[in-house]
């Protein structure tokens, strides 16, 4: 019985939700360009408000879709961004410190779904590896990196320390061989079990700077 019901609901129903969705869609758009003109609101206040109804307009068939951005008149509002491991790293490094990463060999294990992406990655010598630093608690804006008295306080995008408000990091590792859907890589500055985000080829067209400019208390921090 119930199984007649929904075919039923598929047949009368789905073609009318298709019909409905650009005007749904308009109707939505005009909602949103309303409210901006018609409260004034500052530029923040609504996107968020916007971003809001946005949400709230949605069919609810699609609000538990992936959606990290949400375009509206033409600007992209970050709500949230979900990220999916795609690995994680295997090591001997138990817990965090500065520096002293240079020997250290890592495994970073792929997920078998992802493992044929990895095709020609050994005909690079270096990785850039991208990953989440999941053990951190908490950001700050401000910070002193590693707390060397010698070094000044600085904004939090003017270091790479993990204290982030994403604590997204990334390393350039030598890639020392591909064993199917395991790399191993020596240098990667991580703690064992942190997840995988991204790996990308290391192209100096993309990331090398031959004039690249630092102030001097980056030399007095550890590595
Ligand atoms: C200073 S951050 C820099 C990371 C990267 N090279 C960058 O510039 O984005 C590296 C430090 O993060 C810490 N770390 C590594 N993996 C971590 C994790 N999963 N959770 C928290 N901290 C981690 C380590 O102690 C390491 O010294």
């Amino acid at each position: 019985m119930a199984g007649y019901f929904q075919a039923a609901c598929v047949v009368f129903f789905a073609p009318g939700l298709a019909l409905f969705r650009p005007l749904f869609l308009r109707v939505k758009q005009f909602a949103l360009l309303a409210l901006k003109i018609l409260t004034g609101l500052r530029d923040h206040d609504y996107f968020s408000h916007a971003a809001n109804l946005s949400l709230m307009l949605k069919p609810p068939s699609s609000r538990n879709e992936y959606n990290p951005c949400l375009h509206i008149d033409s600007v992209m509002i970050m709500k949230k961004a979900v990220f999916m491991p795609i690995g994680i790293v295997s090591n001997n490094v138990k817990a965090p410190r500065f520096g002293d990463f240079a020997d250290e060999e890592s495994e970073i294990v792929i997920d078998e779904k992802f493992a044929d992406g990895l095709k020609d990655i050994e005909t690079y010598s270096h990785i850039i590896v991208v990953y989440w630093m999941d053990r951190v608690k908490g950001y700050v804006t401000q910070h002193r990196p590693q707390g060397n008295p010698e070094v000044p306080v600085v904004g939090i995008f003017s270091c790479r320390c993990p204290q982030r408000p994403n604590p997204i990091a990334i390393s350039t590792v030598k890639l020392l061989r591909r064993e199917g859907n395991k790399l191993r890589v020596k240098g990667l500055d991580v703690i064992d079990g942190t997840p995988v985000l991204d790996i990308k080829p290391y192209w100096p067209q993309y990331d090398f700077v031959a004039d690249g400019k630092i102030p001097a208390w980056v030399n007095k921090l550890k590595f």
